[in-house]
Formats: C-alpha cells, structure tokens, sequence
C-alpha cells in the first residue's frame, strides 16, 4: 500500500486490508510505504488512527516508511492511492514486471476506472472518514480476490 507520506492513507489501506483478510481467514503479507520520506518513523496521522478506530481497524502500531527499490521485487502487487503516486512508483521501476505490479487500488477494487482516494492531509475529519470507507469498500472486494 503506497501512498506519499505513509501517515494518512496506506497505513488506513494497510489496516483494512489485513482486517478483511483475517475476516476469511486468508494469510497474505501486507505493508505500506510512502513515496516520500519526510515522515519515517513516524506512527498514522491521529485523524487516521481516529478514523480506523472508529470501525474498530487499529493502527496506531504503525511506523511510516519510505518505499524502497527492493519492494518492487519483493512484493506481488503494488498498490498505490493516486495517479501521482502511481507516477512516482513507476518511475523507480526498471522492468515491465516490476511496472505491471503496480494498480491504482480503488481500480483494483471495482470502484470505478481511473478513480483516486483523495488526499485527506488538509481535510476535515470527514474526509478522513470518507477515505475509510473508500479503502474499506475497495479492500473487501481485494480480499475477497487475493
Ligand atoms: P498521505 O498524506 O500521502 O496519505 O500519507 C500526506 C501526508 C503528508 C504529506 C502529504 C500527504 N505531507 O506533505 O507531509
């Protein structure tokens, strides 16, 4: 799950992901990373850990990290939360099989063709709940897929 800082909304598709996933009982190793580093090290936004919280998907466990060139290899899928992200992820990859990993998620997750999750950054907590439920309808679907 990539995003651009890693502290608003990977570490929520991260978190939601794995929910979904235990709900069924599936095993799949899921990270996120952002595509910048100004936030290493750093736990989720509060807004989003508030916004996890309240649907009961707890991740103030989480440490924000850089994506790395490795990761391109070492993970199955990519996926990203913007067309800007989808950019910058591809611009690191040296291969058709590393830049065919890399999915645009709430394509990914038949929202609809081309669609974006918002930045949520310099939003209102209501658009940090609106990005819960965007990941959250689009990870169902994934983890039913996976
Ligand atoms: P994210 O949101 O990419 O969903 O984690 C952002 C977090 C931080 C910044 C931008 C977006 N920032 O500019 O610091």
């Amino acid at each position: 799950m990539v995003c651009l800082g890693n502290i608003c909304r990977s570490p929520l598709a991260e978190g939601i992901l794995k929910a979904r996933l235990e709900e069924l009982n599936k095993t799949v190793e899921i990270d996120s990373a952002g595509t910048g580093g100004w936030h290493i090290g750093a736990t989720p936004d509060a807004r989003s850990i508030k916004a996890g919280a309240k649907k009961h998907v707890d991740i103030s466990n989480q440490k924000a990290r850089k994506l790395q060139y490795k990761d391109l290899d070492y993970y199955d899928i990519i996926f990203v939360m913007d067309k800007s992200n989808y950019a910058d992820v591809k611009a690191l990859a040296t291969s058709k099989e590393q830049e065919e990993k890399i999915h645009l998620i709430l394509e990914f997750g038949n929202i609809g063709k081309g669609l974006e999750v918002p930045d949520p950054y310099y939003g209102t907590e209501q658009d940090f709940d609106a990005v819960f439920d965007l990941l959250d309808t689009a990870c169902r679907d994934i983890a039913k897929k996976l």
